[in-house]
């Protein structure tokens, strides 16, 4: 029996009971049978949540890109790494074999070490899903440079907060992007962004829409010419398992979006592992995730799982509704995919169309379906099963997060029988439990409580860039050695899993991991904005939509609602992006609150999906007349 990969629900349980009574056995097997490691590790784990600390494999030598490069060039150097499909579907797409692709992440690598970048240091990633995004995310580990991807739909605002919090002494943009029909300033963001950095010396400049664009002498440089200069041999530095591969930023649901550090070794053998499982990779496969490389889904199941297993991955620039609603099983013919992993949003708006636009390709090549990123609805899962994968296509319900750097629960496809809207059951090595409110676990089944993970995995972030107490606080305060991770859920009586939603003050808008704060603190600098609060509401396309309350000052003058929203929402897009817009605005005249001030939420929410027969008790509320005043008004 391989540890690798498992083939049946049998050795499922039979690897699952292993790896959680031999969880340093099991770990130790799978990294020896995969990996090309320069020294082994010392010992496997060391962990306390309490701190917390985990280290995984400490001791051990290796470079991530010596995984997902070297190691294939003699056994399939000429197999295609990276398959680029191009927004514009008239413009060819691109098959970058593993050779090509070794070379061009050496040359990357050594323009970055002649721009000075050393091991250690931050560079963020301000680019389109072209093929510079991976091979410079490549490069990066390739000299041991920490990346920060920050997804390039965010405003300069949230690009500059990124840029300073991670102190980034290198930007990698592009003159620009294409997005369905439209093509996007990412150079000019980037400028903007800029004026508010001091850390940055350096900015590297892809060619992309050859836009003319002004370049600021001695800082912005293009990359092309640089990289035709450079080498095409680079020495990949050798890093301690427990180096810092990459910071990724996501929101919490107070304060500044927090940089979850991920490191080496761990986080390579997790994101391997369960590619290998989830996706039943075989080598003739043709992989497609839809998300971008600025998302964590990106990181580790288009770029290091996929290539640290061999595999060809698909990375699209494009959008799902360009040149038109078929544009997903356009690609789905052309490039006979095998397995396609994209969001329940996406399933969502596409399952709106025309099933003629499904129907008009071939889409047989098809083994495996995935989904990502929020609790898809029974609806969506049916008409995923039937229209896409005929029926014949297990779908894999991924639940994971940013901060797990991998998949934690999913069904292990043809070995776990799927369940509409489940998850089902936990990866080797995750061990999940429920609690309840008053911090003990409910154990059994056919229950339902608030979701934590008892044992440290090897992905898991090891902390939040700059601020290990916050890192404390969110994950590991609330349940006592225990990871919580905000979410809850169910398991039913055969024991699977079904994620319900967040916990906290977090709202997963189109698959988008949104905090309230940061919003509200957007919406508050409106000088006509005296205080506001946010509350998701189920919208059936989105998932959830963002509603919104605002107090306004009295400053006597009436002013124009309309105009006001606009202004709102303006704010927003620019401070955030424009992902982070409010579907409803309705001004009013205050908001519930509890003695001691916090606003209560549960109320807005119920009011916001018109789900108001039971509001709850109120009465504890220090100004329960506002309810009625709200309510009446509701949009
Ligand atoms: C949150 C994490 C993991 C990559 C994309 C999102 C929600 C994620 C599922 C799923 C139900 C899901 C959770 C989680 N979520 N996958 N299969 N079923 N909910 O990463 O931005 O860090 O968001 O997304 O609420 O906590 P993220």
């Amino acid at each position: 029996m391989s540890n690798y990969h498992i083939k049946h629900l049998e050795e499922y349980f039979q690897v699952y009971r292993k790896s959680v009574r031999y969880p340093e056995v099991f770990w130790e097997e799978v990294a020896e049978e995969h990996f090309l490691w320069r020294k082994k590790w010392d010992k496997v784990l060391e962990w306390d949540f309490s701190k917390p600390e985990i280290k995984w494999f400490q001791g051990a030598k290796l470079n991530i890109t010596e995984n997902c490069l070297d190691k294939h060039l003699y056994i399939r150097g000429d197999k295609t790494a990276i398959l680029f499909e191009p927004n514009d579907p008239k413009e060819e797409a691109q098959h970058i074999t593993y050779k090509q692709l070794h070379e061009k992440v050496c040359r990357f690598a050594n323009v970055l070490k002649s721009k000075g970048i050393q091991k250690g240091d931050r560079v963020v990633i301000y680019l389109p899903m072209i093929p510079e995004l991976a091979v410079s995310v490549l490069a990066c580990a390739r000299i041991g440079a920490i990346h920060s991807v920050v997804f390039a739909g965010f405003s300069s605002t949230a690009l500059s907060t990124r840029i300073n919090d991670c102190q980034a002494k290198m930007v990698i943009t592009s003159d620009g992007s294409y997005r369905g029909g439209k093509t996007i300033d990412l150079k000019g963001i980037v400028d903007e962004g800029l004026e508010e950095c001091t850390t940055v010396e350096n900015v590297l400049v892809a060619k992309r829409i050859n836009s003319d664009i002004e370049m600021k002498s001695g800082r912005d440089h293009w990359l092309q010419p640089l990289l035709d200069e450079a080498s095409s041999e680079c020495d990949a530095e050798i890093m301690d398992a427990e180096d810092p591969l990459f910071i990724l930023y996501t929101s919490g649901s107070t304060g500044r979006p927090k940089g979850m550090l991920h490191t080496t070794g761990g986080y390579m053998v997790y994101t391997a592992y369960t590619f290998k499982n989830v996706f039943q990779y075989k080598e003739n496969d043709i992989y497609w995730c839809t998300a971008d490389i600025g998302w964590i889904t990106g990181h580790s199941y288009i770029v290091y799982g996929p290539l640290a297993n061999g595999a060809t991955t698909v990375m699209f620039e494009g959008v799902p509704s360009y040149p038109d609603y078929g544009r997903f099983w356009e690609i789905v013919q052309k490039h006979k995919i095998t397995q396609f992993y994209t969001a329940p949003t996406a399933i969502r708006a596409l399952a709106k169309e025309n099933l003629d636009f499904v129907n008009k390709y071939d889409l047989s090549s098809l083994r495996i379906l995935g989904t990502v990123g929020e609790p898809i609805n029974e609806e969506a899962w049916h008409w995923y099963n039937d229209n896409i994968g005929d029926k014949k296509c297990p779908i894999v319900d991924t639940w994971w997060q940013t901060e797990t750097g991998g998949v934690l629960i999913s069904p292990i496809p043809f070995s776990t029988p799927t369940k509409p809207t489940y998850a089902t059951l936990p990866m080797p090595g995750i061990q999940p439990a429920l609690m309840d409110e008053n911090g003990n676990e409910i154990k059994g089944n056919s229950v339902e409580g608030r979701l934590c993970i008892k044992f440290p995995w090897p992905s898991i972030a090891r902390t939040i860039w700059g601020d290990h107490e916050r890192y404390k606080n969110t994950y590991f305060s609330a349940f006592e050695n225990k990871y919580f991770t905000g979410d809850g859920a169910l398991r039913d009586e055969v024991g699977y899993y079904r994620i319900t939603g967040r916990v906290d003050d977090v709202i997963i808008v189109s698959g988008h991991n949104l905090g309230t704060a940061p919003i509200e603190d957007s919406i508050n600098e409106h000088p006509a904005v005296a205080e506001s609060a946010i509350v998701g509401f189920p919208h059936d396309i989105k998932g959830n939509a963002l509603y919104g309350y605002v107090i306004l000052k009295e400053t006597g003058e009436v002013r124009d609602r309309d105009n006001l929203r606009t202004e709102i929402n303006q704010l927003i897009t620019d401070h955030i992006g424009p992902i982070a817009k409010l579907n409803k605005i309705q001004f009013v005249p205050g908001l519930p609150k509890t003695r001691s001030g916090k606003i209560m939420r549960r109320i807005l929410r119920k009011i916001a999906s018109k789900d108001t027969s039971n509001l709850g008790d109120t009465s504890t509320l220090l100004n329960p007349e506002v309810v009625e005043l709200i309510m009446k008004d509701a949009l």
